[in-house]
């Protein structure tokens, strides 16, 4: 089976307010991004990445220097758009139409595991629409004007992270609802889930977290750390 994977990297970083793109934040010494793509590249389902990079940015990765499968595997970058279903769609208009299983995945989470990479992919072969996710563990609150309205029972609550990965057909059912609709999501099998297709959860891993505020680099950094501390011992 074909696989693609999409790096939606296109966003404007507003929260991390970094000054340039958050996709380009260096953790490590690399940007986030890159990060994404070689953990991406390392599971060995994958054919295919393409980078979907804000449009001032489109050739800021055309150098790198890729390990010797990333460089295999990622294809030329696509400039993304205003919302992040906007990115993701150009992104899959870009890629070739062999694609079955498509791959979406946050350059904002660096530390995804090729492993749970791997696993997801797996289900979303068997079930067409799959996505990585743990659950919370903290109690939510529903809140109007400073007031607590609902406390939902915490339990089958999960947080949704990415990859999120579904039939490339499926996908493009999703999409052409979702803006016939003019409905936006906040992740992507929320537009499945609209066609009324199961979606499959798998269970993923704390440490695959969405860099988002400044105070979470410095977790990634430490976090980063550890692994190279275990993989050397
Ligand atoms: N993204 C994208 N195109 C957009 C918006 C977001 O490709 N128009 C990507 C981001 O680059 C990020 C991922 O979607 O990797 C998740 O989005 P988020 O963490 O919200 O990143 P930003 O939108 O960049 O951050 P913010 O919302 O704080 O501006
Ligand atoms: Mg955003």
């Amino acid at each position: 089976m074909r696989v693609a994977a999409l790096v939606l990297a296109a966003g404007r970083g507003e929260r991390f307010g970094a000054g340039q793109s958050k996709s380009f934040v260096s953790l490590a010494g690399r940007p986030l991004v890159v990060h994404a793509i070689e953990a991406l590249a390392a599971c060995a389902t994958i054919d295919a990445i393409v980078p979907v990079l804000p449009a001032a940015e489109i050739d800021r990765l055309a150098a790198w220097q890729w390990s010797a499968i990333a460089a295999r595997k990622v294809v030329a970058s696509v400039a993304g758009g205003a919302e992040r279903q906007d990115s993701m769609r150009a992104g899959l208009s870009a890629l070739p139409a062999d694609v079955e299983l498509v791959a979406i995945h946050d350059a904002a989470r660096p530390l995804v595991r090729p492993g749970d990479v791997a696993r997801v992919i797996a289900a979303a072969a068997s079930c067409g629409a799959a996505l990585l996710a743990v659950p919370v563990r903290d109690t939510l609150k529903r809140v109007r004007d400073g007031r607590v309205v609902e406390t939902p029972p915490r339990e089958g609550l999960w947080a949704a992270q990415t990859p999120q990965v579904f039939r490339a057909a499926l996908l493009r059912e999703a999409l052409a609802k979702a803006q016939s609709d003019a409905f936006q999501g906040t992740d992507d099998a929320q537009l499945v889930e609209r066609l009324g297709h199961p979606v499959e959860i798998v269970a993923g891993d704390p440490s695959n977290l969405k860099i988002t505020w400044p105070a979470d680099l410095a977790w990634a950094e430490a976090c980063v750390r550890e692994r190279r501390e275990e993989d050397n011992r």
